[in-house]
């Protein structure tokens, strides 16, 4: 099952991908998540993602495309995968298409998660990130059992770089610039399936597992 997450920042793309990854045992594979573990490493990609991240603009499809590429050709995404952020432009939808056309298999499900910039500007101001895991929580829609602590590795909480209201609006902006356009793409290829994410986490995640059994 090769699954790929839309929606806005803060959608909540990041908290369905771990839910799916955990009921159906396939990886949620983050390029956020990536890209920040490599900025916490200093990595040489993680210097070139910072420039961009910290603005709120997207780093460049000729780094990002090749890295996924790469990352799903690896043994544990043998029985699927959830993309989560990837892709975010047509370049690297059609790079994702030619890649996966290649060894003769497609995307099965784009789940797109919408919500109105409205509600995305609330959601970030309370989220709180957990920078091992990369697990997300709310300081009210989903507080962790201690305050401050993730509940999955146990290391303290922190509150992403990009979430000031002034970047949030930056990346709303190129989220409907850039990545919108994403979804009729996969309307398109007829493996579209948008779901009310303005709705509790939980109710979110019964319809997305609703549109992965039913097709
Ligand atoms: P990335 O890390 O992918 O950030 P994003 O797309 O902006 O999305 P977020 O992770 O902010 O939100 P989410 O949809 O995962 O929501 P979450 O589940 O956390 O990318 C960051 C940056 O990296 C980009 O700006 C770019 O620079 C770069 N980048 C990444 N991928 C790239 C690519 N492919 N190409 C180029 N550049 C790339 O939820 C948000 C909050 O809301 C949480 O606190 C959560 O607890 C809460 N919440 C979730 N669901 C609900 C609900 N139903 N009700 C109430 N609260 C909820
Ligand atoms: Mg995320």
């Amino acid at each position: 099952m090769k699954i790929v997450m839309l929606g806005a920042p803060g959608a909540g793309k990041g908290t369905q991908a771990r839910l799916i990854s955990e009921k159906y045992g396939i990886p949620q594979i983050s390029t956020g998540d990536i890209f920040r573990a490599n900025i916490r490493e200093n990595t040489e990609l993680g210097q070139r993602a910072k420039s961009y991240m910290d603005q709120g603009l997207l780093v460049p499809d000729e780094v990002t495309c090749d890295l996924v590429v790469d990352r799903i050709r690896r043994e544990d995404c043998a029985n699927g995968y959830i993309l989560d952020g990837f892709p975010r432009t047509i370049p690297q939808a059609m790079a994702l298409t030619r890649s996966l056309e290649a060894q003769g298999t497609k995307i099965d499900y784009a789940i797109d998660v919408e919500v109105p910039d409205d509600n995305i500007v609330q959601r970030m101001s309370g989220r709180r990130a957990c920078p091992k895991c990369g697990a997300t929580f709310h300081i009210r829609y989903k507080m962790p059992a201690q305050e401050g602590i993730c509940d999955f590795c146990g290391t303290a909480l922190i509150q992403r770089e990009d979430d000031h209201a002034e970047t949030v609006q930056k990346r709303l902006d190129v989220y409907h610039s850039q990545t919108q356009p994403l979804i009729e793409y996969y309307k398109e290829m007829g493996v579209l399936h948008s779901v009310d994410g303005t709705r509790n986490m939980d109710t979110v995640f019964n319809s997305i597992c609703e549109a992965l059994n039913e097709s």
